[in-house]
């Protein structure tokens, strides 16, 4: 089903609200339980907090403002009113090294769901990016909590740019961002897009914890903006520069350096080359 403008089911713009996110939501658990809060600092705190005091796995929290959006590598996240912020609980059992992989699922669900909101064709930059026509409209933050080799639990937090105009966001930003209202040049339904989002998350949830990465892995291989460009991986303070060749089967990106050697990336902020 579509889920653009010209199928706003919504009266309520602002914010998803637990209400009408649930009409229709056909999960086993993302989404059942569902904290709202109007503006908090951050969904992926609230939601920690949550996990750590025994919260089911699909418990979600979803804020319709936030004052402190954590972004990755410490950055902040911009979070209006009118885009979506929410962080999911997951308790996979599967190592510690294996969490990150959770954003490359995320990236393949949250991407099918914008294509089908507004008919375009998103892409994925390495890791946890989706971009349309080369700007910014979604990001992901996976964090993990462990104890030695035991994963506890997962917080899949997404934020999606839907309608909360572009003016609100710092000026600097304003020519590698986008929002989904922005490219219909409408408003989207934030419960309907909520609820597709997270019917789409459990469903490649399900498929990775039943059959592993290597479908994901191809999904998000087919997605994928990077493979063949030139590149320069900012990564634990070193800086590397090379051709980016793919992800392999544990979800890492391959670069291929001057040297002909190929070197494995486990974490990093990619930038694309222009002169090279
Ligand atoms: C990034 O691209 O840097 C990741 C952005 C992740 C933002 C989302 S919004 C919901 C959740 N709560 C947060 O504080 N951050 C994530």
């Amino acid at each position: 089903m579509k889920v653009g403008a010209r199928h706003k089911l919504t009266a309520s713009p602002e914010t998803a609200i637990p209400g009408e996110i649930k009409q229709g939501l056909t999960t086993r658990s993302v989404g059942k339980q569902i904290h709202f809060f109007a503006r908090i600092d951050s969904t992926n705190i609230a939601a920690r907090k949550l996990a750590e005091l025994g919260a089911k796995e699909g418990t979600v929290v979803i804020a319709g403002s936030q004052s402190k959006g954590k972004g990755r590598m410490g950055r902040l996240w911009q979070s209006p009113p009118g885009n979506l912020h929410t962080s999911i609980i997951l308790r996979p059992q599967i190592p510690p090294t294996s969490a990150p992989q959770v954003t490359l699922m995320a990236a393949v669900a949250t991407a099918k769901v914008i294509a089908r909101t507004i008919e375009a064709n998103p892409e994925v930059k390495w890791p946890n990016d989706i971009l349309i026509h080369g700007k910014k409209v979604a990001g992901i933050l996976t964090e993990m909590d462990c104890q030695g080799n035991t994963l506890n639990f997962i917080i899949l937090g997404i934020g999606v740019n839907i309608n909360a105009p572009l003016k609100f966001f710092p000026r600097e930003l304003l020519s590698s961002i986008t929002s989904l209202g922005y490219e219909t040049g409408g408003d989207v339904s934030l419960p309907q897009f909520t609820r597709c989002l997270y019917q789409e998350i459990e469903r490649y949830y399900d498929l990775w914890m039943a059959k592993g990465f290597r479908r994901i892995r191809n999904e998000y291989t087919k997605l994928s903006l990077l493979p063949g460009k030139p590149v320069q991986i900012s990564s634990f303070k070193k800086i590397t520069s090379g051709e980016v060749q793919g992800i392999d089967e544990e979800g890492a990106l391959l670069l291929l350096l001057s040297n002909g050697r190929v070197e494995r990336i486990v974490a990093g902020d990619v930038t694309i080359r222009l002169n090279h």
